[in-house]
């Protein structure tokens, strides 16, 4: 029997089992992470390992750096992250690691530890999808969060509407035909010198400005209303920054911050709320970095109070890229019999798929 076999009929008993644990890895941009969950609720330990103040100095994330560091510290934190659990290696029953989409060097460092972690201690291999996680994360925050519902993936990376059918089961409505919005927040807080990383700097920016100060367009698409286009928006920042620089002209940085979130706010949850109004679905979920942003959980609360519907968004930490919300994605994978050969790779691009 293959490798692969013995681990599909290990997967198929542990069904049997009161408490799944697993083991997952997270390393696709500048965390290093590891943590230990619980039958996909409960985090036993959630290790995060910041790059954040190496990639301060070049004001946003070097790929060949991080990887380095994460190679630095995987060991580490897997170990600290079985510490505080105070769970033996062997009392694991599977290892998930996010195999993409992100910086490919990056992915590759979690992708391979957790190949050799797997095949040392013979436990399936659980490839994840980074944004299934982030979804996932709220699975954690709300133990009794339950899909059908409708996803708002706002991260560095990714802009989407999803609506989430199932485990496992997604359609995308909407997406960004340009930047994510965490990608719109971290270039607009490099052209305000607000340095990296962006988003809580423009957020924080914004709280003392004058959100009406700029009427920053709203973009909207014709084919398909609930597509997002963030760099038009991007450019008009920019544009309008260049123009009062050209005449002379002050400006008041946290007008500006507060004036591009305003129209960051107003698109994201405009799109969000007649997706869900269109599917009758009256449970709204948030994921991602900028799922943490004040402005966006404010307005959200705001409008699915009036329309009577359930919002669910993560607390900040888990928010951000962590091996918890891995654990969480692995652990229903694992559950459907979905494991992972050994041949498992990083992948830089990919769409998540049902
Ligand atoms: O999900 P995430 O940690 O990593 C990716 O998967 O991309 O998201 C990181 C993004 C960055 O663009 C960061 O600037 C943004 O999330 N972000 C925020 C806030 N906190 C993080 N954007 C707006 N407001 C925030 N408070
Ligand atoms: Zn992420």
């Amino acid at each position: 029997m293959t490798y692969f076999e013995q681990m599909k009929e290990k997967t198929a008993l542990l069904k049997k089992n009161d408490d799944v644990l697993v083991l997952a890895l997270e390393s696709s941009c500048d965390e290093t992470s590891a943590a230990v969950v619980r039958n996909g609720r409960e985090v036993l330990s959630n290790i995060i390992a910041s790059q954040i103040d190496i990639h301060k100095a070049y004001g946003g994330v070097v790929p060949e750096i991080a990887s380095r560091k994460h190679v630095d510290v995987i060991n580490e934190v897997v170990e600290q992250a079985l510490d505080q659990a105070s769970i033996d290696k062997k009392n694991l029953d599977a290892i998930a690691v996010t195999f993409g989409p992100g910086l490919v060097g990056a992915l590759l460092v979690g992708v391979s530890a957790a190949k050799a972690l797997a095949f040392g201690l013979s436990l399936p291999l659980i490839g994840v999808h980074h944004i299934e996680g982030h979804i996932s994360a709220n699975y954690i925050e709300y133990p009794d969060l339950e899909p059908p519902f409708i996803c708002l993936v706002v991260s560095g990376g990714h802009t989407q509407i999803i609506h989430v059918t199932n485990y496992g089961q997604y359609e995308v409505i909407g997406r960004t035909r340009d930047d994510a919005a965490g990608e719109a927040y971290d270039k607009v807080a490099r052209v305000l010198g607000l340095g990296y990383p962006g988003g809580p700097a423009v957020d924080c920016a914004a709280k003392k400005g004058n959100p009406q100060a700029v009427d920053f367009p709203r973009v909207k698409l014709k084919d398909n209303p609930y597509d997002f286009s963030f760099s038009g928006l991007k450019t008009a920042v920019i544009n309008h920054l260049h123009n009062l620089e050209q005449k002379g002209e002050a400006y008041i940085t946290e007008d500006i911050a507060a004036s591009f979130q305003e129209a960051v706010v107003d698109v994201l949850v405009e799109k969000t709320m007649n997706v869900a109004h269109e599917l009758g679905q009256k449970k709204i979920v948030m994921a991602g970095g900028v799922a943490a942003n004040s402005a966006l959980r404010m307005r959200m609360n705001l409008e699915t109070n009036k329309r009577g519907i359930k919002l669910y968004y993560p607390s900040p930490i888990l928010c951000t890229d962590n091996g918890a919300m891995i654990g969480s994605a692995g652990y229903y994978r694992l559950m459907q019999g979905e494991i992972s050969p050994l041949t498992l790779n990083a992948v830089p691009y990919i769409e998540l798929k049902s």
